[in-house]
Protein backbone atom coordinates (compact mmCIF):
# COMPACT_ATOMS: atom_id res chain seq x y z
CA UNK A 1 0.00 0.00 0.00
CA UNK A 2 2.38 2.63 0.95
CA UNK A 3 4.69 3.71 -2.24
CA UNK A 4 3.11 6.66 -2.23
CA UNK A 5 3.69 7.23 1.65
CA UNK A 6 7.52 7.43 1.28
CA UNK A 7 7.09 10.30 -1.61
CA UNK A 8 9.92 12.70 -1.59
CA UNK A 9 12.47 15.04 -3.20
CA UNK A 10 14.13 11.40 -4.76
CA UNK A 11 11.07 11.31 -6.64
CA UNK A 12 11.03 14.98 -7.71
CA UNK A 13 14.94 14.75 -8.53
CA UNK A 14 14.21 12.09 -11.11
CA UNK A 15 11.54 14.30 -12.96
CA UNK A 16 13.35 17.21 -12.47
CA UNK A 17 16.14 15.29 -14.23
CA UNK A 18 13.97 15.15 -17.20
CA UNK A 19 12.42 18.40 -17.24
CA UNK A 20 15.72 20.31 -16.65
CA UNK A 21 17.89 17.74 -19.01
CA UNK A 22 16.24 15.39 -21.80
CA UNK A 23 12.99 17.55 -22.29
CA UNK A 24 11.42 14.18 -23.29
CA UNK A 25 8.26 12.60 -22.66
CA UNK A 26 8.37 10.14 -24.94
CA UNK A 27 10.00 7.13 -24.16
CA UNK A 28 12.06 6.46 -27.62
CA UNK A 29 13.65 8.57 -30.08
CA UNK A 30 14.46 12.21 -30.05
CA UNK A 31 18.27 11.31 -29.36
CA UNK A 32 19.68 14.62 -30.01
CA UNK A 33 17.80 16.22 -27.68
CA UNK A 34 17.30 13.57 -24.31
CA UNK A 35 20.93 13.99 -23.67
CA UNK A 36 21.19 9.77 -23.28
CA UNK A 37 18.43 10.39 -20.57
CA UNK A 38 15.74 7.23 -21.38
CA UNK A 39 13.90 6.71 -18.23
CA UNK A 40 11.84 4.10 -19.22
CA UNK A 41 14.33 1.58 -20.39
CA UNK A 42 16.56 2.51 -17.18
CA UNK A 43 13.40 1.55 -14.94
CA UNK A 44 12.42 -1.98 -17.04
CA UNK A 45 16.11 -3.14 -17.01
CA UNK A 46 16.54 -2.08 -13.09
CA UNK A 47 13.15 -3.76 -12.22
CA UNK A 48 13.95 -7.12 -14.24
CA UNK A 49 17.65 -7.14 -12.40
CA UNK A 50 16.07 -6.51 -8.97
CA UNK A 51 13.55 -9.14 -9.12
CA UNK A 52 15.90 -11.94 -11.00
CA UNK A 53 14.53 -11.45 -14.28
CA UNK A 54 15.61 -11.79 -18.08
CA UNK A 55 13.30 -9.06 -19.79
CA UNK A 56 10.95 -6.37 -18.63
CA UNK A 57 8.16 -4.56 -20.18
CA UNK A 58 6.91 -0.89 -19.12
CA UNK A 59 3.35 -0.11 -19.44
CA UNK A 60 0.86 2.31 -19.05
CA UNK A 61 -1.23 0.62 -16.06
CA UNK A 62 -1.75 -2.90 -14.36
CA UNK A 63 -4.91 -3.64 -16.48
CA UNK A 64 -2.85 -3.12 -19.47
CA UNK A 65 0.07 -5.21 -18.80
CA UNK A 66 -2.59 -7.92 -18.17
CA UNK A 67 -3.90 -7.32 -21.86
CA UNK A 68 -0.54 -6.69 -23.23
CA UNK A 69 0.98 -10.30 -21.69
CA UNK A 70 -2.32 -12.07 -23.39
CA UNK A 71 -1.60 -10.07 -26.76
CA UNK A 72 1.41 -12.56 -26.81
CA UNK A 73 -0.45 -15.74 -26.64
CA UNK A 74 -3.18 -15.31 -30.28
CA UNK A 75 -6.16 -15.94 -28.28
CA UNK A 76 -8.85 -16.72 -30.86
CA UNK A 77 -12.37 -16.56 -29.96
CA UNK A 78 -13.85 -18.83 -27.57
CA UNK A 79 -10.24 -20.29 -26.09
CA UNK A 80 -10.53 -19.94 -22.78
CA UNK A 81 -8.48 -18.27 -19.71
CA UNK A 82 -9.08 -19.57 -16.76
CA UNK A 83 -8.42 -16.93 -12.96
CA UNK A 84 -9.52 -17.07 -9.61
CA UNK A 85 -13.01 -16.06 -8.19
CA UNK A 86 -11.13 -13.53 -6.34
CA UNK A 87 -9.27 -10.57 -7.55
CA UNK A 88 -10.13 -7.41 -8.78
CA UNK A 89 -12.25 -7.09 -11.90
CA UNK A 90 -9.44 -5.84 -14.14
CA UNK A 91 -7.88 -9.38 -14.16
CA UNK A 92 -11.23 -10.66 -15.99
CA UNK A 93 -11.54 -7.35 -18.06
CA UNK A 94 -8.01 -7.93 -19.59
CA UNK A 95 -9.64 -11.53 -20.53
CA UNK A 96 -12.47 -10.58 -22.09
CA UNK A 97 -10.56 -7.40 -23.83
CA UNK A 98 -8.63 -10.48 -25.61
CA UNK A 99 -12.01 -11.92 -27.04
CA UNK A 100 -11.33 -14.85 -24.49
CA UNK A 101 -13.58 -16.63 -22.27
CA UNK A 102 -12.85 -16.08 -18.12
CA UNK A 103 -13.77 -18.72 -16.58
CA UNK A 104 -12.80 -18.62 -12.65
CA UNK A 105 -11.91 -21.10 -10.38
CA UNK A 106 -12.80 -21.56 -6.42
CA UNK A 107 -10.46 -19.67 -3.56
CA UNK A 108 -9.19 -21.80 -1.02
CA UNK A 109 -7.94 -20.30 2.87
CA UNK A 110 -5.27 -18.53 0.56
CA UNK A 111 -7.61 -16.64 -0.69
CA UNK A 112 -6.20 -17.53 -4.18
CA UNK A 113 -6.81 -20.11 -6.91
CA UNK A 114 -7.10 -23.60 -5.08
CA UNK A 115 -5.45 -26.24 -7.46
CA UNK A 116 -8.22 -28.80 -7.34
CA UNK A 117 -10.55 -26.99 -8.67
CA UNK A 118 -8.23 -25.65 -11.65
CA UNK A 119 -7.84 -29.41 -12.56
CA UNK A 120 -11.95 -29.84 -12.83
CA UNK A 121 -12.37 -26.57 -14.59
CA UNK A 122 -9.87 -27.29 -17.68
CA UNK A 123 -11.23 -28.16 -21.07
CA UNK A 124 -9.81 -28.63 -24.29
CA UNK A 125 -10.63 -24.88 -24.61
CA UNK A 126 -8.12 -23.62 -21.88
CA UNK A 127 -5.16 -21.97 -23.09
CA UNK A 128 -4.03 -20.22 -20.31
CA UNK A 129 -4.07 -19.61 -16.84
CA UNK A 130 -4.04 -16.65 -14.64
CA UNK A 131 -2.94 -16.62 -10.96
CA UNK A 132 -3.43 -13.86 -8.98
CA UNK A 133 -1.17 -13.39 -5.61
CA UNK A 134 -4.17 -11.51 -4.13
CA UNK A 135 -3.44 -9.08 -1.49
CA UNK A 136 0.29 -9.87 -1.12
CA UNK A 137 0.29 -13.67 -0.41
CA UNK A 138 1.76 -16.03 -2.86
CA UNK A 139 -0.52 -18.53 -4.86
CA UNK A 140 0.16 -21.85 -4.40
CA UNK A 141 2.57 -21.90 -7.41
CA UNK A 142 4.11 -25.53 -7.47
CA UNK A 143 0.85 -27.04 -7.63
CA UNK A 144 -0.28 -24.30 -10.09
CA UNK A 145 2.87 -24.16 -12.26
CA UNK A 146 2.48 -28.31 -12.64
CA UNK A 147 -0.96 -28.44 -13.60
CA UNK A 148 -0.10 -25.85 -16.43
CA UNK A 149 2.94 -27.99 -17.19
CA UNK A 150 0.49 -31.16 -17.45
CA UNK A 151 -2.09 -29.73 -19.89
CA UNK A 152 -0.05 -27.34 -21.81
CA UNK A 153 -1.27 -24.28 -20.69
CA UNK A 154 0.39 -20.69 -20.57
CA UNK A 155 0.93 -19.27 -16.59
CA UNK A 156 0.60 -15.45 -16.27
CA UNK A 157 0.83 -14.29 -12.93
CA UNK A 158 -1.11 -11.17 -11.75
CA UNK A 159 1.24 -10.07 -9.53
CA UNK A 160 -0.57 -6.29 -8.79
CA UNK A 161 -0.31 -7.19 -5.22
CA UNK A 162 3.05 -9.08 -4.81
CA UNK A 163 5.64 -6.69 -5.61
CA UNK A 164 8.56 -7.63 -3.40
CA UNK A 165 7.13 -10.97 -2.42
CA UNK A 166 8.42 -14.14 -2.63
CA UNK A 167 7.95 -17.73 -2.73
CA UNK A 168 10.31 -20.28 -2.16
CA UNK A 169 12.81 -17.78 -2.37
CA UNK A 170 11.84 -16.29 -5.91
CA UNK A 171 10.64 -12.86 -6.64
CA UNK A 172 6.38 -13.74 -7.64
CA UNK A 173 6.13 -12.73 -11.32
CA UNK A 174 8.92 -14.56 -12.25
CA UNK A 175 7.90 -18.30 -11.91
CA UNK A 176 5.24 -18.18 -15.05
CA UNK A 177 5.84 -17.34 -18.53
CA UNK A 178 4.95 -14.12 -17.71
CA UNK A 179 4.48 -11.63 -14.82
CA UNK A 180 2.35 -8.69 -14.55
CA UNK A 181 2.47 -6.21 -11.69
CA UNK A 182 0.28 -2.81 -11.10
CA UNK A 183 1.87 0.61 -9.79
CA UNK A 184 -1.36 2.03 -9.32
CA UNK A 185 -1.49 4.65 -6.53
CA UNK A 186 -2.30 2.13 -3.93
CA UNK A 187 0.35 -0.47 -4.75
CA UNK A 188 3.81 -1.77 -3.26
CA UNK A 189 5.65 1.17 -5.71
CA UNK A 190 3.87 3.57 -7.68
CA UNK A 191 4.27 5.43 -10.89
CA UNK A 192 0.59 6.98 -10.22
CA UNK A 193 -0.56 5.00 -12.94
CA UNK A 194 1.72 1.98 -14.63
CA UNK A 195 2.88 -1.14 -14.66
CA UNK A 196 5.11 -3.78 -15.69
CA UNK A 197 5.46 -7.32 -17.50
CA UNK A 198 8.45 -9.69 -16.78
CA UNK A 199 9.21 -12.20 -19.45
CA UNK A 200 11.53 -15.67 -19.72
CA UNK A 201 10.97 -15.77 -23.14
CA UNK A 202 12.57 -12.98 -25.39
CA UNK A 203 10.24 -13.79 -28.13
CA UNK A 204 6.86 -13.26 -26.51
CA UNK A 205 8.99 -10.35 -24.66
CA UNK A 206 9.88 -8.95 -28.31
CA UNK A 207 6.51 -9.51 -29.45
CA UNK A 208 4.59 -7.72 -26.55
CA UNK A 209 6.84 -5.00 -27.04
CA UNK A 210 5.13 -4.16 -30.59
CA UNK A 211 1.81 -5.11 -29.63
CA UNK A 212 1.76 -2.59 -26.85
CA UNK A 213 3.58 0.39 -29.34
CA UNK A 214 0.87 -0.42 -32.21
CA UNK A 215 3.30 -3.18 -33.90
CA UNK A 216 6.36 -0.57 -34.12
CA UNK A 217 9.63 -3.02 -34.34
CA UNK A 218 11.54 0.00 -33.57
CA UNK A 219 13.72 -1.00 -36.76
CA UNK A 220 17.00 0.56 -35.93
CA UNK A 221 17.78 1.06 -39.61
CA UNK A 222 14.78 3.25 -40.17
CA UNK A 223 13.48 6.19 -38.55
CA UNK A 224 10.15 5.89 -36.33
CA UNK A 225 8.24 6.95 -38.69
CA UNK A 226 9.27 4.39 -41.72
CA UNK A 227 9.07 1.59 -39.12
CA UNK A 228 8.64 -2.34 -39.63
CA UNK A 229 5.82 -4.09 -38.18
CA UNK A 230 4.12 -7.79 -38.36
CA UNK A 231 1.83 -7.33 -35.55
CA UNK A 232 -1.01 -4.97 -34.97
CA UNK A 233 -1.35 -3.41 -31.70
CA UNK A 234 -2.48 -0.63 -29.78
CA UNK A 235 -0.79 1.86 -27.03
CA UNK A 236 -0.08 1.21 -23.90
CA UNK A 237 3.09 2.69 -23.68
CA UNK A 238 4.63 4.20 -20.00
CA UNK A 239 5.54 7.70 -20.09
CA UNK A 240 9.36 9.04 -19.03
CA UNK A 241 7.26 10.57 -15.91
CA UNK A 242 5.38 7.36 -14.84
CA UNK A 243 9.44 5.76 -15.03
CA UNK A 244 11.31 8.61 -13.47
CA UNK A 245 8.69 8.03 -10.13
CA UNK A 246 9.68 4.66 -10.86
CA UNK A 247 12.78 4.31 -10.63
CA UNK A 248 13.17 6.53 -7.23
CA UNK A 249 10.01 4.09 -5.87
CA UNK A 250 12.51 1.07 -7.20
CA UNK A 251 14.91 2.31 -4.49
CA UNK A 252 12.43 1.67 -1.68
CA UNK A 253 10.72 -1.18 -2.33
CA UNK A 254 12.82 -3.10 0.47
CA UNK A 255 12.18 -0.53 2.72
CA UNK A 256 8.42 -0.93 2.19
CA UNK A 257 8.27 -4.38 2.17
CA UNK A 258 10.64 -4.98 5.65
CA UNK A 259 8.67 -2.21 7.32
CA UNK A 260 5.02 -3.70 6.03
CA UNK A 261 6.00 -6.83 7.45
CA UNK A 262 6.99 -5.39 10.19
CA UNK A 263 3.87 -3.88 11.24
CA UNK A 264 2.41 -6.29 10.27
CA UNK A 265 4.32 -9.13 12.94
CA UNK A 266 3.00 -6.33 15.32
CA UNK A 267 -0.60 -6.31 14.73
CA UNK A 268 -1.13 -9.75 14.59
CA UNK A 269 0.76 -10.45 17.89
CA UNK A 270 -1.77 -8.17 19.47
CA UNK A 271 -5.11 -9.43 17.46
CA UNK A 272 -4.26 -13.31 17.44
CA UNK A 273 -5.68 -14.31 20.93
CA UNK A 274 -8.93 -12.42 20.30
CA UNK A 275 -11.68 -14.80 20.33
CA UNK A 276 -12.79 -16.03 16.76
CA UNK A 277 -10.21 -14.81 14.97
CA UNK A 278 -8.28 -17.31 12.52
CA UNK A 279 -5.61 -16.10 9.79
CA UNK A 280 -5.47 -16.11 6.25
CA UNK A 281 -3.29 -19.19 5.35
CA UNK A 282 -0.48 -19.18 3.63
CA UNK A 283 1.29 -22.14 1.51
CA UNK A 284 4.35 -23.05 3.36
CA UNK A 285 7.69 -21.17 2.15
CA UNK A 286 5.76 -17.47 1.67
CA UNK A 287 7.12 -14.46 2.16
CA UNK A 288 4.12 -12.05 1.49
CA UNK A 289 4.71 -8.64 0.63
CA UNK A 290 2.45 -7.76 3.90
CA UNK A 291 -0.05 -5.32 1.91
CA UNK A 292 -2.56 -6.14 3.67
CA UNK A 293 -3.44 -8.72 6.66
CA UNK A 294 -6.54 -10.55 6.35
CA UNK A 295 -8.19 -12.90 9.26
CA UNK A 296 -11.60 -14.52 9.48
CA UNK A 297 -14.50 -14.13 11.77
CA UNK A 298 -17.71 -15.57 12.24
CA UNK A 299 -19.64 -14.45 9.32
CA UNK A 300 -20.45 -11.46 7.29
CA UNK A 301 -22.14 -9.41 9.66
CA UNK A 302 -19.17 -9.83 12.10
CA UNK A 303 -16.90 -8.70 9.57
CA UNK A 304 -19.10 -5.48 8.89
CA UNK A 305 -18.81 -4.53 12.73
CA UNK A 306 -15.33 -4.97 12.97
CA UNK A 307 -14.95 -2.42 10.08
CA UNK A 308 -17.10 0.30 11.65
CA UNK A 309 -15.65 -0.58 14.62
CA UNK A 310 -12.30 -0.08 12.75
CA UNK A 311 -13.39 3.49 11.08
CA UNK A 312 -14.53 4.69 14.48
CA UNK A 313 -11.35 4.79 15.07
CA UNK A 314 -9.92 6.40 12.32
CA UNK A 315 -8.57 3.04 10.83
CA UNK A 316 -10.16 1.79 7.31
CA UNK A 317 -10.15 -2.01 6.09
CA UNK A 318 -8.64 -2.39 2.62
CA UNK A 319 -11.58 -4.24 -0.08
CA UNK A 320 -13.00 -6.80 2.54
CA UNK A 321 -15.94 -6.15 3.62
CA UNK A 322 -16.16 -3.29 2.04
CA UNK A 323 -15.30 -3.35 -1.74
CA UNK A 324 -15.84 -7.33 -2.36
CA UNK A 325 -18.47 -6.51 -5.26
CA UNK A 326 -15.50 -5.29 -7.13
CA UNK A 327 -13.34 -8.53 -6.35
CA UNK A 328 -15.57 -11.25 -6.80
CA UNK A 329 -16.37 -12.96 -9.77
CA UNK A 330 -20.20 -13.62 -8.88
CA UNK A 331 -20.80 -9.82 -8.65
CA UNK A 332 -20.19 -9.32 -12.14
CA UNK A 333 -23.11 -9.27 -14.07
CA UNK A 334 -22.62 -5.60 -15.69
CA UNK A 335 -19.54 -6.91 -18.01
CA UNK A 336 -21.75 -7.24 -20.95
CA UNK A 337 -20.70 -9.24 -23.15
CA UNK A 338 -20.16 -12.21 -21.61
CA UNK A 339 -22.19 -14.68 -22.95
CA UNK A 340 -25.14 -16.00 -20.91
CA UNK A 341 -23.83 -19.67 -20.57
CA UNK A 342 -20.74 -17.79 -19.82
CA UNK A 343 -18.77 -19.95 -17.07
CA UNK A 344 -18.30 -17.08 -15.23
CA UNK A 345 -22.25 -16.99 -14.12
CA UNK A 346 -21.95 -19.91 -11.91
CA UNK A 347 -22.29 -19.74 -7.94
CA UNK A 348 -18.66 -19.69 -6.05
CA UNK A 349 -20.28 -21.53 -2.87
CA UNK A 350 -16.54 -22.10 -0.81
CA UNK A 351 -15.40 -18.25 -2.03
CA UNK A 352 -18.59 -16.58 -1.17
CA UNK A 353 -18.27 -17.92 2.47
CA UNK A 354 -14.60 -17.24 2.88
CA UNK A 355 -14.87 -13.81 1.27
CA UNK A 356 -17.71 -12.90 3.51
CA UNK A 357 -16.58 -13.62 6.88
CA UNK A 358 -13.18 -11.68 5.80
CA UNK A 359 -11.43 -8.82 7.57
CA UNK A 360 -8.61 -6.66 5.85
CA UNK A 361 -6.96 -4.29 7.44
CA UNK A 362 -4.54 -2.15 5.22
CA UNK A 363 -0.92 -1.97 6.25
CA UNK A 364 0.90 1.00 6.02
CA UNK A 365 4.61 1.79 6.57
CA UNK A 366 4.42 4.79 8.82
CA UNK A 367 1.78 3.25 11.17
CA UNK A 368 2.49 4.63 14.79
CA UNK A 369 2.13 2.15 18.00
CA UNK A 370 -1.21 4.36 18.50
CA UNK A 371 -2.55 3.38 15.49
CA UNK A 372 -1.79 -0.16 16.20
CA UNK A 373 -3.21 0.33 19.46
CA UNK A 374 -6.77 1.88 17.90
CA UNK A 375 -7.07 -1.60 16.30
CA UNK A 376 -6.07 -3.69 18.66
CA UNK A 377 -8.98 -1.70 21.03
CA UNK A 378 -11.58 -1.19 18.43
CA UNK A 379 -11.24 -5.50 16.97
CA UNK A 380 -11.20 -6.56 21.15
CA UNK A 381 -14.15 -4.77 21.85
CA UNK A 382 -16.36 -6.28 18.74
CA UNK A 383 -14.68 -9.20 19.21
CA UNK A 384 -14.76 -10.22 23.22
C1 LIG B 1 -5.41 -8.16 -8.76
C2 LIG B 1 -5.33 -6.95 -9.62
N1 LIG B 1 -5.02 -7.08 -10.91
C3 LIG B 1 -4.92 -6.01 -11.73
C4 LIG B 1 -5.13 -4.72 -11.26
C5 LIG B 1 -5.08 -3.58 -12.22
O1 LIG B 1 -4.06 -2.67 -11.94
P1 LIG B 1 -4.19 -1.13 -12.40
O2 LIG B 1 -5.04 -0.42 -11.41
O3 LIG B 1 -2.77 -0.65 -12.39
O4 LIG B 1 -4.76 -1.12 -13.78
C6 LIG B 1 -5.44 -4.54 -9.92
C7 LIG B 1 -5.67 -3.18 -9.37
O5 LIG B 1 -5.97 -2.98 -8.23
C8 LIG B 1 -5.56 -5.67 -9.07
O6 LIG B 1 -5.89 -5.56 -7.79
Amino acid sequence: MPGYELIDNKEFSEISQIFKKSKTLFRMGFEKQRKGIFKVEEFEKKFARKLNSNYALAVSSGTAALRVALSTLNLKEGDEVITQSFTFVATVEAIVESRAVPVCTEIDETLNMDPDDLVKKITKKTKAVIAVHMLGVPARLDKIKKICKKYNLKLLEDTAWGCGAKYKNKFLGTWGDMGAFSFDFAKTITTGEGGMILFKSKKKYEAAKAWHDHGHENNPKVPRWEDTRKSSGFNFRMTEMQAAVGLAQLKKLDLIVKKQRENYNKIWKKIKSLPGITKRLYPPESKISADALIFFVKDRKKAVKCRLALLKEGISTKILPEAYTWHFAKEWTHIKNLKKNSPLKKSFNKSEILIKKSVSLPIFVNFSDKQIFKIEKALRNILK
